[in-house]
Formats: structure tokens, sequence, C-alpha cells
């Protein structure tokens, strides 16, 4: 056993279920490249990377990690890393260029996930697919405004979600409609940082909206049309971070940590997973927010309410909540809140990584499993969960071929992480899976190639994309031997 390993409680040891899920997750845009071939269309966030100064280092993600070409050698090296499932998303373009209703098929595309797929049970890696991580294709941006159109958007969500089924739902037996719904609104609507890069005050809430309801009906088709048959579950991804009042013994910075989680993870848990049987937002966004929420129709309600049977958690860091004076802004999208490296007696929230919003904090996170688990009472499926290193990227590149990149802070981030999760597991909450953030270094979005969240170091240099392991990758398949009953 490794030092590391021996730091664990051992009371810990085969605390997980034989039978737990664990494994690696990745998005399409982010690893796949390859953006104009073989017939797909373009996403919004091709569009977006190519406007001047949105990206932090100029970069597009046409290249990407050559994932388009390299992952049959990828899944062989994920077999390497004792992952035993493997989280990726489908671009939508690739598979409708122009994706809506009547829009045709690309054969090309639906062939190279086939072929993906049936390699990932070939080597008995579980294949979880994410239908939508945040890459609309181009063409609905500019027919109707997207999500914006929540009528149209959602008739053509659900035929591609439709052929997906049908294509893949014989093989592929866990589905996720959407990943982190809120990010979507926030990033692409309120702050303007992501795709599509508006700035509103009245979008993300329709957005938000529009996700929900396509998400529900989804859901009620794969239920209806498929579930019979394909025996497979679905379930929505959400992103929440830990809350921590700034001041404990100040009510109002109390409430303000609440309120946080509330705008972040209630938004959609609440109406998905019928807080109080009721399918609605949270009290507290009505009271901020007023009719800029859309209200929830009768029959929304009936595909939303108990849509996802399991919660799917992205959580990666803790902060610290001080309630702002006053009345709100308009502008403002996170409950009148300020987060905060430090709390009240200058205790920061953990260790700084490349990124700024992201430091190491297992405390927090510890702390949010237990607060989903009373909150909702589903089981929790984890899936997404890492993180970056300070210095990484700056630091030197593996020279040789076959050297491995030491990472000693993520292979601690990962132990501090998942002794935390295995605790909650043992106090009987129900945890399904987990799935690290990320298998490769990828294109981190409005970051660019600058945020490396790896196990696997990728030279975006070379031609290739040449991938190096990172020690974190075998520290990782260590620690689940050691939780894991045999
Ligand atoms: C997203 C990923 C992203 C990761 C790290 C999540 O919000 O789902 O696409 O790369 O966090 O920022």
């Amino acid at each position: 056993m490794s030092p590391q390993v021996l730091t664990f409680d051992p009371k810990l040891q085969g605390s997980l279920p034989s039978d737990f899920t664990w494994g690696y997750a990745t998005a399409a845009a982010q690893i796949e490249g390859a953006w104009e071939e073989d017939g797909r269309g373009p996403s919004i966030w091709d569009t977006f990377s190519c406007l001047p100064g949105k990206i932090r280092d100029g970069s597009t993600p046409s290249d990407a990690c050559n994932g388009y070409h390299l992952w049959k050698e990828d899944i062989a090296r994920m077999k390497e890393y004792g992952a035993r499932a493997y989280r990726f998303s489908l671009s939508w373009s690739r598979i409708i260029p122009l994706g809506g209703e009547a829009d045709p098929i690309n054969e090309a595309g639906v062939q190279f996930y086939s072929n993906l797929i049936d390699e990932l049970i070939r080597k008995e890696i579980t294949p979880w697919v994410t239908l939508y991580h945040w890459d609309l294709p181009q063409a609905l941006y500019e027919r109707y405004g997207g999500m914006l159109d929540k009528e149209r958007y959602t008739a053509d969500f659900l035929r591609y979600a439709r052929l997906c089924f049908e294509r893949f739902g014989d093989r592929v037996k866990h589905w996720i409609t959407y990943n982190e719904p809120g990010l979507t609104a926030r990033a692409g609507y309120a702050q303007g940082r992501n795709a599509p890069g508006h700035a509103s005050d009245t979008e993300p809430w329709i957005v938000g909206h529009t996700q929900l309801v396509s998400h529900g009906y989804v859901c009620e088709l794969y239920k209806g049309d498929f579930q019979p048959n394909q025996k497979g579950c679905i379930m929505i991804t959400l992103d929440g971070n830990w809350y921590e009042p700034w001041d404990e013994k100040d009510p109002r910075d109390v409430e303000a940590a609440e309120r946080a989680k509330e705008f972040e993870i209630g938004w959609f848990a609440d109406p998905v997973y019928g807080m109080d049987g009721e399918c609605d937002y949270p009290a507290s966004m009505r009271a901020q927010l007023g009719d800029r929420l859309p209200h929830f129709t009768e029959e929304e309600k009936r595909v939303v309410q108990g849509s996802s049977e399991v919660y799917g958690m992205n959580s990666y860091t803790a902060f610290y909540a001080r309630h702002l004076q006053g009345a709100p802004s308009r502008s403002d999208y996170r409950g009148n809140v300020e987060f905060l490296n430090e709390n009240c007696n200058g205790k920061p929230r953990g260790p700084e990584t490349d990124t700024h919003w992201l430091r190491m904090a297992p405390w927090g996170w510890a702390k949010l499993i237990r607060w989903i688990w009373a909150r909702y009472g589903v089981p929790i499926c984890i899936t997404e969960n890492g993180t970056t290193v300070q210095g990484e990227h700056e630091g030197p590149a593996p020279a040789a071929p076959g050297e491995i990149v030491e990472d000693p802070f993520r292979a601690e981030f990962f132990r501090a992480y998942l002794a935390e999760m295995a605790k909650a597991y043992q106090e009987g909450v129900v945890i399904k899976s987990y799935f690290a953030w990320s298998f490769l270094d990828n294109w981190e979005w409005a970051l660019g190639y600058t945020s490396r969240f790896g196990v696997t170091w990728v030279d975006y240099a070379s031609p290739q994309k040449t991938r190096y392991a990172k020690r974190s990758a075998f520290a990782l398949r260590e620690y689940f031997d050691f939780f894991i009953a045999q």
C-alpha cells in the first residue's frame, strides 16, 4: 500500500459496494476537435471562441485533444487506469449538423459514437452519455435563439434525444439529459462569459426553464418508448458548490449561505425532486425575481416533477457566503450574496489551484453531500469532481515518451474528497457513482487550454496531442481498490 492509502481510516476499507461505478468524465467540445470533419455542423462554442477576446488564450476547440481520432487508444488508456465507466457527451451538431427536427442526420457522426460505445463495451467500461454539454448547434441559435424559444427548442431536443435512444440505447443504459443547466443559463445568459455570451437579467431564467421542461419531456419519452425494452435510467446533472456562512453567528449570513445554494442547486433540483410534494422554484428565488422567474404550467409540473430518479452531482469547491446589504440589484442571479475566500475569522476556504474559483475544500463537499441527501432524499450519482494544480500549466512538460507526470496535489485532492464520500456512504447516504473530471487535460471553455484538469497530460503543441499519464491516475485506482469491497 502506498503512503497515501495508509492515511485512510482503516474502517473505510471496503466501505463502498462491489458494484460501485467509478471512472472519468469528458465533454465533446472539450476533447474531440475535428470540428469540421465528416459533416459536423458548428456549435455555439465554435462561433463564440472565434470572437475576439472571449477565450483567455485566444484558442478555439478546432482540434482540442484530437479525441475524434485517438478514441481507441484513449479507451485503452482508460482501461489501464482501471476505470469501470466513462461519462462522455455527444456533439449534437455532429449527429444532426443543423440540429432541427426536420434537418438531416449525419450518419458519419452517428457511426463515430456507435464505434466508441462498442469499443467501451468490448473493454468492459460502461458508457454514461450526456446529451447536452453546452454545445448547442449554431443553426438553432440563428434560427430562433436556441433555448430562448421553449417550444421550438424542445421539439428539436426531443427529436435529437429520440434519435440517440434509437441508435445507441441498445448499448447505453445511463443517460444524462443536461450537464449543469445552471451554468448554461448563468454563464451564457447573465455573465456573458460562456457561449452565446449574453448579459441579460431576464434570459437566464427563461433558459433555465426551457432546460427543465425539455429535460422533463425527454425523460417522459425515454420512460414511455424506450425504458421498457432498453432498461436504462435517465437523469440530469446539476452543478453546485458548498456555501458556508461568512459569519456563522450572523443569521443574515446563515440565510445568505442557504439562499446561495437555493439559487444554484434548488433552482433545478426543487422542481425535479418535488420539494414538499410541489414542483416549483425555491421561495427565495420567487421572492427576489418575481415574475421574471417563469411559472410552471400544470402540464410542465407533470413532466418535470420526479423526472430524474437520481441526483447527478457535479461539485468542486466551497465558498464563504456573506449577505449583501440592501435590495438585490436587478442583474443579480446569486441571491444577493457575496462569495469570499476567507471567513470572518480569516480562515481560508482551502489551498489554491490553477483556477481562480477552485480551491481544495473537502470539508465543504462533505457537507454538500449530506445537504443534498437530506433535502432531496434520492440516490446521488457523482458525475464530476476534480481539480487543476497550481503551476501545472506553466510547469515543465514531460520530455520522454512514457514519462509519468507527478501531480501530488491532484492525488491529495482525490484522496481527501473520496474519504469524505466514503464516510458519507457509511453513514447511509446512497451514492452510486464517482466520475473524476477529467480523463484528459482539455479545452476549458473560456479559459482555453490554460486550465489542466486531466489525470492525463496532453501536449497541445504536438500535432498528435500526445498523452502522458499523470501519477494521480494510478493513485485514484489505488484509492478505489481500498474503498470498494472486494
Ligand atoms: C463542467 C466541465 C468543466 C469543469 C471544470 C464543469 O462545470 O461540466 O465542462 O470543464 O466543470 O471547470
